[in-house]
């Protein structure tokens, strides 16, 4: 097992797929930044399945257990199935999920299952079409996303995680409704408070709605209390209905931040290794990949990284002033797929 300065091993891996997305959510991919003329990365540029698999590899080998695919939106990436069933081969890979924005889950649901998908994560911020369709970017209603989770929950992806990050004015008023569409269904609904990833979305503090806030509005009507974590370090706070109705999960990365045990490395979609969600830059495994490094030159490489890691944006984000935050570069969403 490696770990890092803070004494925090390496369990979880998140792979970005693809940079592309069919949303333009407003705080990840501006459609004002992200237009026609905007390049995404050309295809050599793009890590392939085999070399995925085989990083993946490498990281299990190093203590991961779990493995997210994320994006951009990686159910645009071609023949998706086809890596799923590479990764779940994988012996240690015991939790094999994928974060997605739902609108072409319903397809293909059944053949992530098949390939050896054990769950799914599908982005709702609001189920208000007219919030929705604002807060996608490209006027999409909420039906296809919907069918997507209906037929995640009928291919057994269970159980379905729903993330929606919640911006003050734009759709808190819409969570509790949110909660209460979920209830009873064994989803599990996370509200995610706004975070400023990146430097293109313009965020400022007084746009989130604090972790406290969301649980005591959905409280109000329909009772909460709280229930132990799942895992230590689990990112989501859980809250279960006092009915029994099932849970919610609050995640508090601004007010409450969870960096003292945070175990997540990153690959971005061209091959870059981040240790954390607000890095600056990351350093490049698809080089000495395709430069023909063997298996102990790359470890050598992510247990180089790892030791040295010294990451706790969320925990200094406070202590910085928001010009200095504002300053500092980091990585985008879409690149490494949150
Ligand atoms: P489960 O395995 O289902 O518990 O997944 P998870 O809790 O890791 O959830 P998920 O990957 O869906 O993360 C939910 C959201 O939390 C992400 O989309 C991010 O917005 C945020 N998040 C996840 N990991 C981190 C992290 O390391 N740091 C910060 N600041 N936010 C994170
Ligand atoms: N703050 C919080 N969550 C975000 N996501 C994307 N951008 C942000 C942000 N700025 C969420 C998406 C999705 C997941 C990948 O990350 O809504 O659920
Ligand atoms: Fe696409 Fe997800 Fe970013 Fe929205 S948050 S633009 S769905 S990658
Ligand atoms: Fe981990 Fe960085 Fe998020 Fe802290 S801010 S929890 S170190 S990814």
């Amino acid at each position: 097992m490696i770990t890092d300065l803070f004494g925090r091993p390496l369990r979880d891996l998140r792979i970005s797929v693809t940079d592309r997305c069919n949303f333009r959510c407003p705080y990840c991919m501006p459609a004002e930044i992200f237009g026609e003329a905007y390049r995404f990365l050309p295809k050599d540029e793009i890590l392939t399945f085999e070399e995925i698999a085989r990083l993946s590899r490498l990281f299990v080998a190093a203590g991961v257990n779990k493995l997210r695919i994320t994006g951009g939106e990686p159910l645009l990436r071609v023949d998706l199935p086809n890596l799923i069933s590479q990764l779940a081969d994988l012996p240690g890979a015991d939790d094999i999920t994928l974060t997605t924005n739902g609108y072409l889950l319903a397809q293909q649901a059944q053949p992530l299952a098949d390939a050896g998908l054990r769950r799914i994560t599908v982005s709702l911020d609001s189920l208000d079409d007219a919030v929705f369709k604002r807060m996608n970017g490209r006027g999409f209603g909420t039906r296809r996303v919907l069918d997507g989770i209906k037929r995640a929950a009928e291919a057994g992806l269970a159980p379905v995680k729903i993330n929606a990050v919640v911006q003050k004015g734009v759709n808190d008023h819409t969570i509790v409704d949110l909660a209460r569409h979920f209830k009873g269904t064994g989803h599990i609904v996370r509200f995610i408070e706004y975070m400023d990833v990146g430097n293109r979305n313009g965020w400022q503090l007084d746009e989130v709605v604090s972790a406290a806030a969301i649980v005591a509005r959905i409280d109000a009507e329909l009772p909460l209390e709280p229930a132990e974590a799942n895992y230590a370090g689990e990112v989501a706070a859980r809250w279960r209905y006092r009915d029994g109705d099932g849970e919610i999960g609050v995640i508090a990365s601004v007010t409450q931040p969870f960096c003292a045990n945070c175990t997540r490395a990153r690959i971005s979609t061209d091959g870059r290794l981040y240790t954390c969600l607000f890095a600056t830059d990351g350093v490049d495994l698809r080089g000495p990949l395709r430069d023909g490094a063997d298996d102990a030159e790359l470890n050598n490489i992510i247990a180089g990284v790892w030791r040295v890691r010294r990451d706790r944006y969320s925990e200094i984000r406070t202590e910085i002033t928001a010009a200095e935050a504002a300053a500092r570069p980091k990585v985008e969403m879409y690149q490494i797929g949150g």
